[in-house]
C-alpha cells in the first residue's frame, strides 16, 4: 500500500513516501480501515523529531487522527462488519499505545487499529471533519469544557489560536459565552480569528501581550472585590517557552492558566511570585476521554460546532503538509487523504 513512512528521527527529509509498503493484517480483535481522511497534529513534528525520553518503533507511519472505513475484521470482531463508517480514538485505552507513535498510523492507504477503539460515525458527519477531531478538538474539549469549566462572561486570552486545538479552544470559549482575546501571528490569521468569533486578536509578535491585555484591562490588582480586577479570568497556554511566565502576569487574583502543551519549550522560565501574590491557578489537561470524543461528535452533527479545516493535502504530499503545520502557514486542521 502507498504510506509516508519515517524510518529515523530528524527533519522532514527523514520521511519516505512509499508506494509498496506491506498491507496490514487483522489479529483476532482488529479490523482493518480504509482510510478516507487522516489529520496532523504537532504532536506529529515531535513525533518525528523524538522525544526526549520517549523510544519510538521504528519504521512508523505517522497520523494520529484516522477516519475511514472498515474493510476487513478479525475473527472475535463483534459488532462492527466490513462497510462500516468509523473514526479512531487514537489512544489505545486497553493495552496502551497511541496509533501513528507506538502503532502504524493514518497516514497510509490502509490502517490496523484494535476494535474497542473505534468510533460510529454517523452518515452526517465527513471522514475529514471526522478526521479533524480527535487530537485537537478532543483536547481542547477536554480542557475547556471539563477541566477549565470556561463561565459566560469570562475574558479568556488564548495563545496558539489559530492551531488546530487552538481555533477550537476560541469555537468553545465562545459557545460558553466567553469573551476570547485570541493571539495571532499574522494580519490574516487574526482575521479568520475574528470571523470564527475571537471579540479582539493580538498581533503578539508586533505588541507585547501583557501590554495589550493591561491597556485594555487594566494591571491585575492583588485586592479582591471592589473595582474592576485588572487581567483576564482565564489564559490558556500550550505554547510554554518565553510566553508562560507573561501569561502569570495578565492574569486577575485567583485567574486560571489552563495548559495542555509546550510548543515552544516545556522547560521555561517560572516566577512563583505571580503564582502565589495573585492566588493563581494552574490546570494541566492531558488529551481526552472516549466520552469527550462521543460528545464532540454529536456536537458536530447537530451542527452546533464547526471543523474548521485549512486545507485537504493528497497522501503523496503528506510530508509537505507537516511542513506547513511546522511553518506555521495553517489556520485550523490539515488533512491528509
Ligand atoms: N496533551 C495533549 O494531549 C495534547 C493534545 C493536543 C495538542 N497538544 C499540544 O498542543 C500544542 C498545539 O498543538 P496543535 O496540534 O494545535 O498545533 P498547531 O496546529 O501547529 O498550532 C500551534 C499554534 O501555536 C502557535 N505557535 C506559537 N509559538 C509557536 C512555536 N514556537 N512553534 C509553533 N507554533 C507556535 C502557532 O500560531 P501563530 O503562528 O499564529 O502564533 C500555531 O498555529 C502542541 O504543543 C501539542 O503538542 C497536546
Amino acid at each position: 500500500m502507498k504510506a509516508l513512512v519515517l524510518y529515523e528521527h530528524g527533519d522532514n527529509d527523514k520521511f519516505n513516501f512509499e508506494t509498496n509498503f506491506p498491507d496490514p493484517e487483522p489479529a483476532d480483535s482488529d479490523v482493518i480501515i480504509a482510510v478516507k481522511a487522516a489529520s496532523l497534529n504537532y504532536h506529529d513534528i515531535f513525533t518525528r523529531r523524538g522525544m526526549p525520553g520517549i523510544t519510538l518503533p521504528l519504521p512508523i507511519i505517522i497520523g494520529l487522527d484516522v477516519a475511514g472505513e472498515i474493510i476487513a475484521v478479525g475473527n472475535a470482531v463483534t459488532g462492527w462488519k466490513i462497510g462500516d463508517r468509523v473514526v479512531v480514538d487514537p489512544i489505545n485505552r486497553l493495552d496502551g499505545g497511541l496509533v501513528g507513535e507506538t502503532t502504524h498510523g493514518g497516514l497510509a492507504e490502509r490502517c490496523r487499529v484494535a476494535q474497542h477503539q473505534l468510533i460510529r460515525l454517523p452518515d452526517s458527519v465527513s471522514f475529514a471533519d471526522a478526521a479533524a477531531l480527535p487530537v485537537a478538538y478532543g483536547t481542547a474539549w477536554r480542557m475547556m469544557q471539563r477541566i477549565g469549566c470556561i463561565q459566560r462572561g469570562e475574558k479568556v486570552l488564548i495563545l496558539g489560536a489559530s492551531g488546530g486545538v487552538g481555533v477550537c479552544c476560541v469555537q468553545l470559549a465562545k459557545l460558553a459565552g466567553a469573551e476570547v482575546i485570541a493571539c495571532a501571528g499574522s494580519e490574516e490569521k487574526a482575521q479568520r480569528l475574528r470571523q470564527l468569533g475571537a471579540d479582539d486578536v493580538i498581533l503578539y509578535q508586533q505588541e507585547d501581550f501583557v501590554k495589550a491585555i493591561w491597556q485594555r484591562f487594566g494591571k491585575p490588582s492583588r485586592r479582591r472585590g471592589g473595582g474592576a480586577p485588572g487581567g483576564v479570568d482565564v489564559v490558556v497556554n500550550f505554547t510554554g517557552g518565553d510566553s508562560w511566565v507573561k501569561s502569570l502576569k495578565v492574569l486577575r487574583a485567583g485567574g486560571r492558566l489552563l495548559t495542555c502543551g509546550a510548543t515552544a519549550g516545556f522547560a521555561p522560565a517560572e516566577d512563583l511570585r505571580y503564582i502565589w501574590t495573585y492566588e493563581l491557578q494552574i490546570f494541566g489537561s492531558n488529551g481526552w476521554e472516549r466520552d469527550d470524543l462521543t460528545a464532540l461528535l454529536a456536537a458536530v452533527e447537530r451542527g452546533e460546532l464547526r471543523v474548521i479545516i485549512d486545507r485537504h493535502w493528497p497522501l503523496e504530499q503528506g510530508a509537505q503538509a507537516l511542513a506547513s503545520l511546522e511553518q506555521r502557514q495553517v489556520f485550523g486542521k490539515v488533512i491528509v487523504a
